[in-house]
């Protein structure tokens, strides 16, 4: 009712259902989570899946905390509520992509419990695949592939994850990669094998 009330009329069930998108492109939709540190990893992960998922002949979209936040979230910041909010619209935008049959390869801080169980909650346990990207901080700095880090503790960047921004460890990751311990091509292997049975048709 609360839509109507807002003169929003909603059509869901007229357009041609998930299912039938998902057997056009032979392969069940499913929402890839990486959380992590900046400079963890996560894109360099999302990036190799994306090209293994479509050698294998799987379709899927890579949606990236910078890309993102350079375009449809141009207005947010790295505040909590900035950071919700971002959380928010890329999780519906995900919805989006589910409903059209595709693969989502999401590389977001999502630095909070709270943040990544509102994903959840909008896309649907059934549809997500949670992976932590494990880089000890330490780790992450020493890379400092954007410099960010160096800024961070020189003070000229607030809120920086790690350094004056809390990341909570995720309790339920589906996946744990250590991108310290193992090289890349392993570190993907370790993901396609959690994430190929959950798309194959
Ligand atoms: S999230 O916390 O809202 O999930 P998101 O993944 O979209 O973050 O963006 C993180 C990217 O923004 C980092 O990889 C980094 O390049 C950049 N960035 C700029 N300022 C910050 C900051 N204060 N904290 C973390 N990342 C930042």
């Amino acid at each position: 009712m609360k839509n109507n009330e807002n003169n929003i009329f909603p059509v869901f069930h007229k357009i041609v259902q998930r299912e039938e998108k998902e057997k056009l492109l032979k392969q069940k939709a499913q929402v890839i989570w990486l959380t992590g540190l900046s400079g963890s990893g996560k894109t360099t992960i999302a990036r190799h899946l994306d090209q293994e998922l479509y050698n294998n002949g799987f379709v899927a979209q890579v949606l990236d905390g910078d890309n993102i936040r350079s375009g449809i979230n141009n207005n947010l910041k790295f505040t909590e509520q900035d950071r919700y909010e971002n959380i928010r619209r890329i999780s519906e935008v995900n919805k989006l992509f589910l409903n059209c049959g595709i693969i989502t390869l999401n590389s977001f801080i999502s630095p909070t419990e709270e943040i990544r169980n509102m994903a959840i909650d909008i896309i649907g346990k059934d549809n997500f695949i949670e992976i932590f990207v494990n880089t000890p901080i330490e780790v992450c700095e020493k890379r400092d592939i954007k410099g960010l880090y160096a800024k961070a503790r020189r003070g000229e960047i607030k809120n920086f994850t790690g350094i004056d921004s809390p990341f909570e460890f995720p309790e339920n990751a589906d996946v744990e990669i250590r991108t310290d311990l193992q090289s890349i091509e392993e570190s993907v292997k370790q993901a396609l094998d959690f994430i190929m049975p959950r798309i194959a048709l």
